[in-house]
């Protein structure tokens, strides 16, 4: 029992010392986050755009209480990794039609951050 647990807390930390690059690039994305936090909020409220709070495997489109365009609304997909480093690299390709006004963002690097950073939002 004792040397099971003992061998958890071993297995716990190499995961957390294996991976720093990971947390450190969520924290490099919430400074890129500035350029969205005009918008959205992180604390379930909705502005000119809508609450980001637990964004990862919600229906696009779909937050309480926000009204969306008709094009974010017909798209059939739940936020992961890989479309939101495609509709932040450039929102019009991604979901045509949508009226997020927001050119994008052309650095990979920066995209990774802040796609990192968004992941942690619960
Ligand atoms: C000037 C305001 C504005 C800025 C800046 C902005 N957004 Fe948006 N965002 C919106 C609006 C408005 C929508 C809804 C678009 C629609 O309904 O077509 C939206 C939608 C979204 C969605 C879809 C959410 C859902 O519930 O499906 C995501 C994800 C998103 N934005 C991420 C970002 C990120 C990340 C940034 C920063 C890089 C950002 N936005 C910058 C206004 C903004």
């Amino acid at each position: 029992m004792k040397t099971g647990f003992c061998f958890s807390l071993a297995l716990l930390a190499m995961a957390l010392l294996s991976n720093p690059v990971r947390a450190q690039d969520a924290a490099a994305g919430k400074i890129v986050f500035a350029q969205c936090a005009a918008c959205h909020s992180l604390d379930g409220s909705n502005g000119v755009g809508p609450s980001l709070r637990g964004i990862e495997g919600r229906k696009a489109g779909s937050f309480q209480g926000f009204h969306y365009s008709r094009a974010l609304k017909a798209t059939h997909y739940a936020w992961d990794a890989a479309t939101l480093d495609a509709y932040i690299a450039d929102p019009q390709a991604a979901i045509p039609g949508n009226v997020m006004p927001f050119s994008g963002i052309a650095d990979k690097q920066q995209r990774d951050d802040l796609v990192a950073f968004l992941l942690t939002l619960k």
